[in-house]
């Protein structure tokens, strides 16, 4: 069970506003390169692959070939069908998939609603081949400082509730290691949004509706923090400010 329900107002919700332009994933795109080495026709498991954003992204920018695996119908649904993406119905402690067939498995955001993490890395360990690499992008509790720099954090600072609830690195090292995965690396990752304050402001209920923590305050803190982010957004200039926050990538082999 995911910890929200991605039925098909979540996936439109998710669709509008979670989604980063490319040109704000420049890092992301290095750090593939780097960990992935991918040259055209390198088979990559997106594991939760939500709406699709990072399997099209991933096609175009390197010539993968991507196996989204999404349990939700709804977030299915927005994948794009085209060459180079597969679309499939699973999760990560179920991919159908045979095994040692994919030369890395991608999971962005998705560890916190994986029942059995022990599982799922078994299941991985399964599908990839020897050596190839998992590149986990996600924001670790342990990792102090990291919600600082989430802008979304910013405005409502009662989203650490849930985020404090999420695995930690050495609790995801455990897991995998378990499964015969060692550390490769750990390093954080910038990305950069536009959305002005008067926008973020306009879409804060659809941002809700799309994102766990923010699912989980209280209507109360709700209030609050749109409150704080109308006063900012008054004061602000009207040109989108580009936003910057960094998210984890943990690569284990
Ligand atoms: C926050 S979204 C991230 C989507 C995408 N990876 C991205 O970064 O845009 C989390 C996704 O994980 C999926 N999910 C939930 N439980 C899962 C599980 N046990 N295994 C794999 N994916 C799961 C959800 O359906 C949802 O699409």
């Amino acid at each position: 069970m995911a910890r929200i329900s991605y039925d098909d107002d979540t996936a439109a919700a998710y669709q509008e506003v979670r989604e980063i332009p490319r040109d704000g994933l420049a890092q992301w795109r290095d750090a593939l390169r780097r960990h992935l080495n991918p040259v055209p026709g390198t088979t990559l498991a997106d594991i939760g692959a939500g709406t699709g954003t990072f399997a099209a992204t991933f096609s175009d920018w390197f010539g993968l070939a991507v196996l989204a695996v999404e349990p939700s119908a709804a977030m299915r649904a927005q994948i794009p069908r085209r060459p180079g993406i597969q679309v499939l119905a699973g999760d990560a402690g179920a991919i159908p998939v045979p095994d040692a067939s994919a030369d890395g498995a991608w999971l962005s955001t998705v560890l916190h609603h994986i029942p059995d993490l022990e599982a799922a890395a078994r299941e991985i360990r399964r599908v990839l081949r020897p050596g190839a690499p998992v590149l986990i992008r996600q924001g670790f509790p342990d990792r102090a400082d990291w919600a600082d720099t989430w802008w979304v954090h910013h405005w409502f600072p009662e989203t650490t509730r849930t985020v404090a609830t999420w695995p930690s690195v050495e609790r995801t090292c455990e897991a995998f290691g378990a499964a015969g995965f060692g550390l490769d690396s750990l390093e954080r990752i910038s990305e950069t949004y536009r959305t002005s304050l008067a926008d973020f402001l306009a879409k804060a209920d659809t941002f809700r509706q799309a994102d766990s923590p923010m699912r989980a305050l209280t209507e109360e803190e709700f209030r609050r923090g749109r409150e704080r982010l109308r006063r900012a957004a008054d004061n602000a200039a009207e040109t989108p400010e580009p936003r910057t926050s960094w998210l984890d990538l943990l690569v284990l082999r």
